[in-house]
């Protein structure tokens, strides 16, 4: 393996899926935000231990947390744990939890697929990935988180039923995303025709990354997908 490319991986087998996970913070910084994460915090290899009642809600790749902090607080009985691993956006998170004085929140400042990996099976609700780092080169694209192992991870964790919520912008990552969930068979989705994936849903809060999409002209998809239903009702295979 070249140099360059072991950088690629985060474990082996495991390709790295995110860029940066910090950037202009001082050892400074850093302490004091980690003291500020330290009541919401959830380690990757704790969240096997921890009980939850009424729906669990899980987003990777949050950035600043923005649509899951506002849903929180407008489903106080619901639990939620957001997770990711670019630091920087996480010091506004907990500035909006404590102003919000959010109870019901648990932030994962590690890798996505080892939180999955330690969550219980049949436990979440919903599964969300917003906006995913697109990775367009070709070369690129093996890093995209939505694959068969995200999958795999998600069809362990996701209850009978549970929905699997994922937006992007990129028309080619759409695609992507439909032809992974489609060969992988256990994720089907709820829409009944593609224009209803130009519609959010209720629980809609805009995020830092779509923002900006949208400012530079490109269109939203919302995608839902639900574990294991009748997928005999639904018109909605662009791939056929
Ligand atoms: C394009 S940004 C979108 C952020 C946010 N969802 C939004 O819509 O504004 C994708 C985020 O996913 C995070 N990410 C990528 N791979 C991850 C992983 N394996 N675990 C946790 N976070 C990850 C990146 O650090 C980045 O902040």
């Amino acid at each position: 393996m070249k140099n360059d490319e072991k950088d690629l991986f985060v474990k082996a087998g495991r390709l790295r899926s995110f860029g940066r996970t910090s950037s202009r913070l001082t050892t400074q910084d850093q302490e004091k935000l980690d003291n500020k994460l330290a009541p919401y915090r959830l380690n990757a290899e704790d969240a096997g231990k921890i009980k939850f009642e009424n729906k669990l809600i899980v987003e990777i790749g949050m950035g600043n947390g923005a649509c899951l902090a506002n849903r929180a607080q407008n489903e106080p009985e619901n639990q939620f744990i957001g997770c990711e691993v670019y630091k920087n956006g996480l010091n506004t998170l907990v500035n909006t939890l404590n102003q919000q004085n959010t109870q019901n929140f648990k932030i994962c400042h590690d890798d996505a697929r080892d939180l999955l990996e330690n969550l219980p099976e049949n436990s979440v609700d919903e599964l969300i990935v917003l906006y995913p780092d697109p990775w367009p080169k070709n070369k690129q694209k093996k890093r995209r988180i939505v694959n068969e192992e995200l999958l795999n991870l998600g069809d362990r964790i996701l209850k009978d039923d549970g929905i699997l919520f994922i937006a992007t912008d990129i028309p080619d990552y759409m695609m992507w995303i439909l032809r992974e969930v489609y060969t992988h068979n256990t994720f089907f989705p709820t829409a009944i025709s593609p224009e209803e994936w130009a519609t959010a849903p209720t629980w809609w809060h805009s995020t830092k990354y779509e923002q900006k999409a949208i400012k530079q002209g490109r269109k939203p998809w919302y995608m839902t997908f639900k574990k294991n239903v009748d997928k005999s009702n639904t018109k909605c295979d662009p791939l056929v």
